[in-house]
């Protein structure tokens, strides 16, 4: 993961670098750096910790220069700590990377033999020492960065500055993505176009294998064969995006309250909300004939494929394979070329489901991507993008882009079963008409907020949680699960209801608080006997559901959050909701860092 940022300006650069690294914060947090070329000489600050400490620094000792590169990390290989924060200097070489060098070690022991020390636990300094070695041996500075770069393995971008040279930035893709920047007599680089949107909205996009040699007066690129290529610049809409919390307490808290709004947008694109009809989307994805379809994604974007999954496969009948990018990368299954692969990702960069995506191109079959930055690789690659409209999301922990996949993939679920003949119109009427009354029944639904606080604060006092759901209400017990850990730092699962007693009924006792998602659906009174079990164990049970399932629920509840009256088809989406707030709350009443928790970033570049 990691940010990075290069710029050759006019003015000085060590403030301009802080503004890029803040809109990449999100790619990793705990530290950051940045280095400049003054007189041609470099110089640089590091900080432990978020951004902030970084400011002061350079607030206590400025730094000057109209050249320099900075870098915002997540830690891969050595601790968070200021040796490890980069730019890694050898002389004459400035680097700051994202990704792994695969080989570090192998390059380690020969640098090692060939003098150099070593500072630092990270993989980086091996390609500073790499090209500070190529320079001494008599390359020039393009001719040894690119040396270097050829005897790397492992995904990486990198940007290098060089001490004397008050004209140069070198950028190199492999993997994770890379942007140079166009601008007035200025050029810059960046880990994504948003880091570069106060400065320019002309951009273009390094492939992989690319090298480029940035100079003030623009730049020259070479493929991963040493071809000077030319890429086209593209304007960037990301300059329209105003990165702001506005009044709230936190980014997932507005992220949250704003679902409504972005998936109306989303549903938008997919439905005619004039007619109450599904549009006509382009898609090079045959739904009508392909007899499989396969899912990757990673994390919460998989848990938005499961429920896919469901309604695919239940309305559309279209049978769906589903994994865990990771997984499927390395699982070597049987693929039909004629079929067809659908990738989900918020940032569209996450490493493992971009390998999975190039693994299914590679066997011929049509990809599409539920993706929502636009401009990212996933949705460069894809042969259709199947976009959701969320706008940036900023918190880690994802919120309004969850639902927005849900909305995208529900639209696209009538649009397989209109192709595939499976529905009625009336039946694909009604499955519209519960797709637009979604962000009326969501704003509805936001108004459990206070009744949600109130049992935060039980929470907040657990070591475990357990999740239980059925039907496309499992998926959304193991989100919900994955929310609360990853923002509380609380153990907690999801399950399918009817597995409870198949091993994790063990877990329940008096303490153990139990979150039983159930709308009064056709599985509520197979979940009630779930219900039954935990109660006749001791377990707290904390029950979502409607007025009817209220009603209809005859065990003793710790709490009861009553749920709008929802149609079954969109209820995941409204249901996303409540777990959501319950996630976010808990974790405001335990204090936690909410937007940037522990050991998190928001685009997972590596594998
Ligand atoms: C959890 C979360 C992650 C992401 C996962 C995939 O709240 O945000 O689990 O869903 O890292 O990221 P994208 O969607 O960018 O591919």
């Amino acid at each position: 993961m990691c940010g990075i940022v290069g710029i050759i300006g006019t003015r000085s650069v060590a403030p301009l670098l802080v503004d890029a690294l803040k809109r990449l914060e999100y790619r990793g947090y705990d530290s950051a750096g940045v280095a400049t070329l003054e007189d041609g000489h470099l110089d640089r600050r590091r900080a432990e910790g978020k951004l902030s400490n970084l400011e002061a620094k350079l607030s206590d000792s400025p730094l000057g220069g109209h050249i320099g590169i900075g870098h915002t990390r997540w830690a891969t290989h050595g601790v968070p700590n200021e040796t490890n924060a980069h730019p890694h200097f050898s002389t004459p070489v400035a680097i700051v990377h994202n990704g792994i060098i695969e080989n570090f070690a192998e390059l380690r022991q020969e640098l090692k033999a060939n003098g150099y020390e070593f500072a630092t636990q990270t993989d980086t300094e091996v390609v500073a020492h790499l090209v500070s070695s190529l320079t001494k041996a008599g390359r020039e500075p393009v001719a040894a960065a690119q040396e270097a770069i050829s005897r790397l393995r492992g995904a990486f971008a990198i940007a290098m500055l060089f001490e004397g040279e008050d004209d140069l930035i070198i950028g190199a893709r492999n993997g994770p993505p890379l942007a140079i920047g166009h601008g007035e007599d200025e050029m810059y680089l960046g880990s994504d176009a948003i880091a570069l949107s106060p400065f320019t909205d002309s951009i273009t996009y390094l492939e992989d294998g690319d090298f480029a040699v940035i100079r003030s007066g623009g730049v020259d690129i070479f493929d991963a064969q040493g071809q000077k290529v030319a890429r086209q610049a593209q304007k960037s809409s990301t300059g329209a995006i105003v990165v702001d919390r506005g009044n709230y307490r936190h980014f997932m808290q507005k992220e949250i309250l704003e679902q409504p709004e972005v998936v109306s947008h989303t549903l938008a694109y997919y439905l005619d909300l004039a007619n109450g009809a599904p549009r006509q989307i382009d898609s090079s994805i045959d739904f009508a004939s392909i007899k499989r379809l396969s899912i990757s994604a990673c994390g919460t974007a998989y848990y938005a494929g499961l429920i896919g999954k469901y309604w695919l496969e239940r309305f559309a009948r279209l049978p769906v394979d589903i994994d865990i990018a990771s997984e499927f990368r390395y699982r070597e299954m049987p693929l039909d070329a004629g079929d067809a692969a659908l990738f989900i990702s918020q940032s569209g960069e996450t490493a493992d489901t971009l390998a999975s995506l190039r693994y299914c191109k590679g066997e011929g079959l049509k990809i599409g991507a539920v993706v929502n930055v636009r401009e990212s690789t996933i949705a460069r690659e894809a042969d259709t993008i199947f976009p959701t409209l969320a706008g940036p999301e900023i918190g880690v922990a994802s919120t309004k882009a969850f639902t927005c996949q849900l909305a995208s993939l529900a639209s696209l679920t009538i649009h397989a079963a209109k192709a595939r003949g499976t529905l009625d119109e009336e039946t694909i009427a009604e499955m519209v008409h519960g797709l637009m009354e979604l962000p009326r029944l969501m704003t509805k639904t936001l108004k459990v907020e206070q009744d949600i606080v109130g049992l935060s604060r039980e929470l907040a006092h657990a070591t475990d949680v357990l999740y239980l759901g059925r039907d496309t209400a499992f998926p959304l017990a193991m989100e919900g699960a994955l929310k609360l850990k990853e923002i509380s730092y609380i153990h907690a699962e999801g399950y399918a209801a009817g597995e409870l007693k198949h091993g994790p009924i063990a877990l329940i006792d008096e303490d153990l608080p139990v979150i039983v998602i159930a709308p009064y659906d056709a599985v509520f009174e197979k979940t009630v006997s779930n219900m039954q079990e935990v109660a006749a164990r001791g377990g707290k049970i904390i029950l979502i559901t409607d007025a009817k399932g209220a009603a209809a629920s005859s065990v003793d509840t710790l709490k009861t959050i009553v749920m709008p009256d929802v149609p079954a088809f969109v209820a995941p989406i409204v249901y996303a909701l409540p777990i959501q707030l319950l996630a976010y709350h808990t974790a405001v009443f335990m204090g936690t860092d909410v937007d940037q928790p522990r050991n998190l970033a928001k685009s997972v570049t590596v594998e």
